[in-house]
């Protein structure tokens, strides 16, 4: 449908500071809020860099009493935030703050919303199941992936279903959000490539969806502009302030991008990567993407030419069918450069995982119907064969 005859809307967290050492801005945060009392969400890896000490001790000097949950499952299960949970309800909080990558960030999003409303998360699976806003958040990303700091989304794992499946509303939105490229520094070089791609699909699967819209064309353009000039440098030197600060920025926008439009067929696929062989979410949507766009590149084409010009592999004067193989040709080297391999080729894949891959990947239509061309399940076995074999 053109976008003469679709209505389409943008929503964003409500406070976005950025830049280095915003993180000092914390203190402003919780004097305009008068918090008393936080509950501070991460995980172990993050935990351990030491990452914390500072906006703990901003907190504490601005009066706040700080309770820290720092065991959030990497990509966790339902089950797991709930027995999470349990530990926490009965104290009260004022901000819920999620500093981490997207696994700590989505699970201090459920959790928030799961203080003013009397369900668990299976309850909430879905769109638009939130009924009630929950504590106020504050995101902080460390990872720059995800954009769940922009996102209405929170994914979780049910494990008997082999599925990664989505909490979808907007209520889910982040109050506040603090981008500051400190707070990604220590983050090493195989995490920075697998979660700077996924920043980059959710720019480039926005941009071909079916509902893409002038507002997520201008945030996915500029993120991949932003990631694709900057992720080497981040990859070969962390330490990089710069190129960070390009990712962080390049991240948000493509959370927005998330929030406006949509993933397609790289983010259907990955699940099941996600669910059966526990392979992190970057890094499956990483070694899916060069066959999905070679899959999809006949649908939207002109698209292709739009962001190989993005990336500055294609001049405006280059064919659309010259500018997709460049964008294609410069997605594989980036990959090479990335060291980003897809770990199933070691693996013995029998016909029978591949079929059942596929089985997981039709279910997760929210994502499969924003593809901008049908994909059935042979072309589904098609595409995981690549990443097998
Ligand atoms: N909510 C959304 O809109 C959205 C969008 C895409 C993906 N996701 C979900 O987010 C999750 C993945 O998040 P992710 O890719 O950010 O990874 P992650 O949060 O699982 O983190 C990956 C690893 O990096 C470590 N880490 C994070 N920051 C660090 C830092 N600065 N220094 C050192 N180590 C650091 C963590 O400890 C962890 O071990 C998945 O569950 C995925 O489905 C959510
Ligand atoms: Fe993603």
């Amino acid at each position: 449908m053109s976008i003469m005859e679709r209505i389409y809307s943008l929503k964003g967290p409500g406070n976005v500071i950025a830049g280095i050492g915003s993180i000092e801005k914390l203190k402003n945060i919780v004097s305009e809020e008068k918090v008393k009392n936080v509950l501070l969400i991460t995980d172990k890896g993050v935990w351990n860099t030491r990452l914390l000490e500072k906006p703990i001790e901003i907190l504490n000097s601005s009066g706040c009493t700080v309770r820290v949950i720092n065991d959030i499952p990497p990509e966790p299960e339902v089950s797991q935030l709930e027995v999470i949970f349990e530990r926490e309800k009965d104290y009260r909080y004022d901000m819920v703050v999620g500093i981490g990558g997207g696994s700590s960030m989505d699970a201090a999003k459920i959790i928030a919303a799961l203080f003013t409303n009397k369900c668990n998360v299976r309850d909430i699976i879905g769109v638009n199941k939130i009924k009630n806003k929950g504590i106020t958040t504050l995101m902080i990303p460390t990872t720059a992936g995800t954009g769940s700091e922009a996102t209405p989304n929170a994914i979780v794992l049910v494990p008997e279903e082999k599925l990664k499946v989505g909490v979808v509303s907007d209520k889910l939105i982040p109050d506040y959000v603090i981008l500051d490229p400190c707070m990604t520094v220590k983050l090493p070089p195989s995490i920075t490539a697998n979660t700077g791609m996924d920043a980059l699909i959710h720019a480039m699967e926005s941009y071909i969806s079916v509902k893409a819209n002038p507002f997520s064309d201008t945030f996915a353009l500029r993120a991949i502009e932003l990631i694709s000039r900057s992720i080497r440098r981040a990859y070969n030197n962390g330490e990089d302030i710069e190129a960070r600060h390009d990712m962080l920025i390049g991240a948000f926008y493509g959370g927005l991008c998330i929030a406006t439009s949509g993933t397609a067929a790289v983010h259907a696929l990955s699940y099941p990567l996600g669910s059966i062989f526990r392979i992190s979410h970057g890094l499956s949507n990483a070694i899916l993407l060069p066959h999905v766009l070679e899959f999809n590149m006949d649908a939207v084409i002109d698209r292709y030419k739009d962001m190989a010009v993005a990336m500055g592999v294609a001049k405006e004067s280059c064919t659309s069918e010259e500018s997709a193989r460049k964008l294609i040709e410069e997605i594989n080297m980036l990959l090479k450069d990335l060291n980003i391999e897809s770990p199933l080729k070691e693996k013995d894949i029998s016909e029978e995982y591949i079929e059942e891959m596929a089985e997981c990947a039709l279910k997760v239509t929210r994502l499969l119907e924003n593809n901008p061309k049908r994909l059935s399940k042979d072309d589904i076995k098609a595409i995981y064969k690549k990443i097998v074999e």
